[in-house]
């Protein structure tokens, strides 16, 4: 059972810095800001950022091309994690591509990235691929797909 107190809205320009600091304190190589503005700016791209009393706890990062989407990045703050935040975030941006008409959802994972593949593992996505190196040296990425 998610927090009630989670609220879960389209981010805004003005949490670029939010998104930036779960970025930095999450990922190896975090986005630059003018690619989080692109996320919210644009209107091919989709993001939503998870709320808890008014912190920003967690994000998910997208982009539609047609009737496919490319999710990019779904972040959960290092001391929430574990409590649903990332299952409603990403269940969340799956309800919104279908009622828009996406059909097929794409992901690149690092394959040793177990609490991610889990993730989306319980939300239906499946493998279909691998691409060496693609994180650098030894870092593989883990393709995976999802129909809506
Ligand atoms: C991946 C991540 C977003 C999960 O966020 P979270 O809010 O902790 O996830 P949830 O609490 O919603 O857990 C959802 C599912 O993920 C899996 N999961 C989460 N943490 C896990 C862990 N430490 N080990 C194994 N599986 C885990 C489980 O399947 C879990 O479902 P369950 O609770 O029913 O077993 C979070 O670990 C994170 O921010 N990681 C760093 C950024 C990252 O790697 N993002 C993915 C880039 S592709």
């Amino acid at each position: 059972m998610t927090d009630p107190d989670l609220v879960i809205r389209s981010a805004e320009l003005s949490d670029i810095k939010c998104i930036m600091a779960l970025e930095q304190g999450s990922i190896v190589h975090p986005w630059e800001s003018e690619a989080i503005k692109s996320l919210i700016a644009d209107k091919n791209k989709k993001c939503y950022v998870a709320e808890l009393k008014g912190e920003i706890v967690g994000y998910i990062g997208a982009e539609t091309v047609l009737d496919e989407c490319n999710i990019g990045n779904i972040v959960t703050r290092k001391d929430c994690r574990g409590r649903g935040f990332a299952t409603e975030i990403l269940g969340i941006l799956l309800d919104v591509l279908k009622r828009d008409g996406i059909s097929k959802v794409f992901l690149e994972v690092e394959h040793d990235n177990v609490p991610a593949i889990a993730l989306y593992e319980k939300h239906g996505f499946t493998r279909y691929g691998l691409r060496s190196d693609y994180y650098g040296p030894g870092k593989d990425a883990v393709l995976m797909t999802k129909a809506l």
